[in-house]
């Protein structure tokens, strides 16, 4: 079973490959996060988590979720992680949450992507996007499908106690200072279709008179800006000019022939 965490696509589109390539089933996270649905999985194949890394580590909200989280079935997970530079220092502590929640650890994957960072202004044009999904991230995603399919082990990590107490406190830091939608804006192109509320995952967009309006939950994943028909909501004038990006579906491009 792969359970994915997703802002911006690249995290499903990985999670969707690996399943179509292990022939296992996805399982949103989003979704059990949004509706409040009970984290409880039995898979008899090894569980890979898909997420994306923020500030070095995995999402909080993801980790609170998977420390909370029943496994039945198999006792093998897998952890991928998906950011725009080439490796992170969370492996230390999945390997620990593997530990605690009764699990064997069967490596984490770091999944070179489109970086979706808007807030860093450096987001790939969705043409470098794509030729870096094609040509960087899916040759890792087959690898990584290869390894989970022979059922090894990759136990080693990058990281150690003290990187990892460092890793985590930036990261707390970031939770608490950095992951806000308080500068947000929404331009006179908002059309209110309400797509910024469907897909916020912690339900921080309420609709009201036909405008997004950002509550204090915002955990920074840009979903809404990605999924904006309109491009309408920006960080001020800071991400006016900065591509909102969003990766294509899996599925599409394998309707396609693209992959
Ligand atoms: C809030 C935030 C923090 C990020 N921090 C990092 C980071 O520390 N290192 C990195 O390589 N990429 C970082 N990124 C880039 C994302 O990890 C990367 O683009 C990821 O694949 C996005 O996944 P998603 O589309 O599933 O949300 C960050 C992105 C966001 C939104």
């Amino acid at each position: 079973m792969i359970l994915y965490f997703t802002g911006t696509g690249n995290s499903e589109f990985a999670a969707e490959y690996i399943a179509d390539h292990i022939g296992d089933e996805c399982v949103s996270l989003n979704d059990i996060i949004k509706h409040r649905k009970a984290p409880v999985f039995h898979s008899e194949k090894p569980f890979v988590i898909s997420a994306p890394v923020y500030a070095g580590m995995y999402p909080v909200i993801v980790t609170k979720l998977l420390r909370k989280a029943k496994f039945t079935g198999s006792k093998k997970i897998y952890f991928v992680a998906t950011l725009g530079s080439k490796s992170c220092g969370a492996g230390y502590s999945l390997r620990n949450l593997a530990r605690d929640k009764g699990l064997e650890f069967g490596g984490l994957f770091c999944i070179s992507m489109p970086n979706n960072y808007i807030a860093g202004g450096n987001v790939p044009s969705d043409d470098d996007a794509e030729y870096k999904i094609k040509y960087t991230s899916i040759p890792l995603m087959e690898s990584v499908s290869e390894i989970i399919s022979a059922g090894e082990t990759i136990p080693h990590t990058t990281g150690n106690a003290v990187s990892t107490v460092i890793s985590e406190g930036v990261s707390s830091m970031f939770n608490k200072y950095m992951a806000s939608s308080d500068a947000y804006t929404v331009s006179a192109d908002c059309i209110s279709c309400g797509k910024c509320a469907k897909v916020c995952p912690v339900n921080n967009i309420m609709m009201v008179g036909g405008e997004p309006l950002f509550r204090k939950k915002c955990i920074g994943c840009y979903a809404c800006m990605s999924s904006c028909p309109k491009k309408a909501i920006n960080i001020g004038q800071r991400s006016v000019n900065v591509n909102k990006y969003h990766c294509p579906k899996y599925k599409e491009w394998k309707e396609k022939g693209i992959v």
